[in-house]
């Protein structure tokens, strides 16, 4: 399969509520606050000389506007949407558009969950989804994305 040309960049993109991590529903999202999950993949992103760009936000259009924005700069996106998994066409339009290879990444099992979140319409256009490992599912999808990448240089 061909990868895209290698820039050094991975976006990272969290959507609603994840903002809230660390005091929203701990007993299904865990303790872990947003700040710490992008510290820690900007960190490792480092160490192996890649540069982790992070954006959160709750609003749909704004992830859109930012995976259009990082789509092509990017090698990779990891997104957790949020909400917007299980029903934003726009955002998986937005990210079947673009060339960078994308994983989803959810904190809980949503498999495990209500109904209503057992189907995440953008799971069909991203290369990999990862759910209910918590925020080390995060860590994955970036060792994932720099060992293919590294791998295709
Ligand atoms: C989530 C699961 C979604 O169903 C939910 O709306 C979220 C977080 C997760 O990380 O487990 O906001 O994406």
């Amino acid at each position: 399969m061909t990868e895209p040309a290698a820039s050094r960049t991975i976006l990272l993109v969290n959507g609603p509520n994840l903002n809230l991590l660390g005091k929203r529903e701990p007993g299904i999202y865990g303790a872990t606050t947003l700040a710490e999950i992008e510290s820690t993949l900007t960190a490792r992103a480092l160490e192996r000389q890649y540069q982790l760009v992070c954006f959160q936000s709750n609003h749909e259009g704004a992830i859109v506007d930012t995976v259009q924005q990082y789509g092509w700069v990017a090698s990779g996106i990891i997104i957790n949407p949020g909400a917007l998994t299980h029903y934003s066409i726009a955002v998986r339009d937005a990210l079947a558009a673009v060339p960078a290879v994308t994983i989803e990444v959810h904190l809980s099992n949503i498999a495990a969950r209500e109904p209503f979140r057992h189907h995440s319409v953008v799971s069909a256009v991203v290369r990999g989804t990862i759910a209910g490992l918590g925020p080390a599912g995060y860590v994955l999808a970036l060792d994932y994305l720099i060992d293919l990448f590294d791998r295709s240089t």
